[in-house]
């Protein structure tokens, strides 16, 4: 059941033509309320309810050992009770403050895995989109801006791409976090991408088609697609025509 609706999404994504109309829904006046996790760190973009279970359709019992390469807060970790077999999952997160909210987290580089070639069957994962959450403003007290700098407090670590708005740079740097993420997981191996497109000066940037193209063109095929409606936030620029659904998209290495 679930193939035939994310049929219906993909044939509309494989044309790189999803014209999904924008939504008008007037920008909310209540602040979005920041959740803190741990000791007290925000977080701008974990996975949210709607995208996990998704996640979990798109996974099989041959996918026993899971890496999430942009792990934020650990979200990836609570697959493993959403599951009927069983999961062994990793994270790896650049920044101390967010990898140390999960025990099965580490600090380290998508660039650079400590990890063997092949070691896992599947990577979970959601990098960042390249929109506005990459915006390193300084902000006061009571903010109701959120930010990948604004919400862990400081300024990013060096490699970070949560500091990258969508462009070149941008694309090198996923380019190479492929190759990596590529390195890591066996021939057959599962890659669960969560991703999502955005607006920038009134147009609709193909994030989502971008990472597509660029993972068919080291050796990944495009086995399946699902569409989830989620609460993005809303506020600042642009909150009146965020793109108000997300892709969650199953490629397999073929080669
Ligand atoms: C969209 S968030 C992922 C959130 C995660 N799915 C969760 O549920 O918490 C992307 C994460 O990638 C991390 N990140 C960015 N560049 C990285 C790098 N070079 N290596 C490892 N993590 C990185 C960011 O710090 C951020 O926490």
């Amino acid at each position: 059941m679930i193939w035939t609706n994310l049929r219906t999404s993909f044939s509309k994504f494989a044309g790189l033509t999803d014209l999904e109309p924008m939504s008008k829904k007037p920008p909310t006046k209540k602040p979005p309320t920041k959740k803190l996790y741990g000791s007290g760190v925000a977080h701008p973009a974990v996975f949210s309810e709607a995208i996990l279970p998704v996640v979990v359709q798109l996974l099989r019992p041959e996918h026993k050992r899971v890496l999430d390469p942009f792990a934020g807060i650990g979200r990836v970790h609570s697959i493993r009770e959403l599951v009927e077999w069983e999961m062994t999952t990793v994270g790896i997160e650049l920044e101390p403050e967010w990898a140390d909210l999960h025990p099965d987290t580490r600090v380290g580089s998508a660039l650079d895995l400590p990890f063997e070639d092949g070691s896992f069957d599947a990577v979970v994962t959601s990098p960042t989109y390249g929109n506005r959450l990459a915006d390193s403003h300084v902000a006061k007290d009571g903010s109701v801006r959120r930010s990948y700098t604004h919400d862990l407090g400081r300024t990013l670590s060096e490699g970070n791409s949560g500091s990258m708005q969508w462009g070149s740079a941008y694309r090198d740097f996923h380019r190479a976090a492929w190759l990596e993420t590529k390195r890591v997981l066996r021939p057959g191996g599962r890659l669960v991408l969560n991703i999502s497109d955005h607006i920038r000066r009134g147009k609709r940037q193909y994030v989502s088609s971008w990472h597509t193209t660029a993972l068919i063109a080291i050796g990944f095929e495009l086995v399946d697609a699902a569409r989830v409606e989620t609460t993005r936030l809303r506020s600042g620029a642009n909150s009146s025509a965020r793109t108000p659904s997300e892709m969650v998209l199953a490629f397999d290495r073929v080669d």
